[in-house]
């Protein structure tokens, strides 16, 4: 059986950090309140002009910078916010890296994008259509969370995280373990954007301009992510055959940090062993896993030989987790350095 291995990782976050006292100023909220219920000190947006496919090709260029390697066979691109309703993302981001004629499709799980993707590439190589595959989870939230609603507009994030990923053997450092994927279509209107779709264009009624806007049920959706997050982790390690035991680092979508100490509570794992940025990124949907990958390998959070758990947990609603052992890999970054974070919040 061919794996998918992760040979190289980069992200890409915007240079703009937006402080919760920024939002405190014009928002009905404190920095006491997202800090005690979410975790996040700051988070970074795009300046005007900066598109999902921007960060998505700048992690891109890094990631294969990190792996050494010039050129892949597919590019993949998970994301929520593409930088149009159609075509598809992934081919532009191709074009820009230099490899047009190339395979490149995006995949939309939401904030379940980053192990979606995976899949998705993982399939690619599997299948033999692909001996490499480039899979970018890429975000631009800031352009469609509704400015004046304090439960969407504190947390989510804009950001990319990327993975190349080559045909290798299952037990290399780096080949994804079975990836357990999951979905609940009839929840869909716990996270969505009403209008802008076939549905509501195809119903004759007028939206107004609010309901282009991205909306989220948090208190429902927060229910369904820790039950989902900790079951899917379970049953990702009964498919590779091993148990909470084997596992170094927990590695969960960065949506709050109260679900990933939740999750990690249910799953019988130590504080330490969770790796989380949220405190500075917030929740970058698709780019969430990718971006803290690539943050804590470059901080000595997580090292080769580490076994890490992986999941996630976004609209539709969906779900996933896998599990891999982390292999040699530097970690190339393009973000505002840490102490500018620091001094902004
Ligand atoms: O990324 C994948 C999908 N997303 C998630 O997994 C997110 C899941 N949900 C959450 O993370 C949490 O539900 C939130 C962070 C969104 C909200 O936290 P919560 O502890 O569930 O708060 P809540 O929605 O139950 O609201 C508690 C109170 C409410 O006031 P009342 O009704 O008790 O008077 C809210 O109106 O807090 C209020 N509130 C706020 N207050 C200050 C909601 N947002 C804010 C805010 N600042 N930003």
């Amino acid at each position: 059986m061919t794996a998918a291995v992760v040979v190289g990782v980069g992200a890409s976050l915007p240079q703009r950090v937006v402080t919760n006292a920024e939002l405190a100023g014009y928002l009905d909220t404190s920095d006491e309140w997202i800090r005690s219920r979410t975790g996040i000190g700051a988070r970074r947006w795009v300046d005007p002009g900066v598109s999902t496919g921007d960060l998505a090709t700048r992690a891109g260029e890094l990631a294969l910078r990190s792996a050494g390697v010039g050129r892949v066979d597919a590019v993949v691109v998970a994301t929520t916010t593409p930088d149009r309703l159609c075509p598809a993302t992934a081919p532009e981001v191709a074009t820009r890296l230099g490899l047009t004629g190339i395979s490149a499709h995006d995949v939309n799980a939401v904030c379940t994008g980053f192990l979606y993707g995976l899949s998705s590439a993982v399939g690619l190589i599997a299948a033999g259509n692909a001996e490499s595959v480039l899979m970018i989870g890429a975000e631009t939230f800031s352009t469609i969370i509704d400015p004046k609603d304090r439960g969407t507009a504190v947390i989510f994030a804009d950001g990319a995280g990327a993975l190349v990923l080559r045909a290798g053997a299952p037990d290399e450092p780096g080949a994804v373990g079975p990836l357990v994927l999951g979905s609940d279509g009839g929840l869909a209107d716990l996270i969505q954007i009403p209008a802008g779709g076939s549905r509501q264009r195809s119903s004759g009624a007028a939206a107004e301009p609010e309901d282009y806007y991205f909306r989220m049920r948090g208190r429902e959706v927060y229910r369904h992510a820790v039950e989902r997050m900790a079951s899917s982790a379970m049953q990702a390690l009964g498919r590779a055959g091993l148990t909470m035991s084997d596992i170094d680092k927990f590695v969960p979508h960065q949506a709050n940090a109260r679900i990933s100490a939740a999750v990690g509570e249910r799953l019988g794992l130590q504080e330490r062993q969770t790796v989380s940025n949220v405190e500075c990124v917030g929740n970058t949907a698709a780019a969430s896993i990718g971006i803290l990958l690539a943050e804590a390998t470059a901080a000595g959070g997580i090292r080769a030989g580490q076994r890490l758990l992986l999941t996630a947990f976004g609209g539709g609603l969906t779900w996933g987790a896998t599990t891999l052992v982390w292999p040699e890999v530097t970690a190339h970054i393009a973000a505002p350095p840490r102490a500018a974070i620091a001094a902004a919040s």
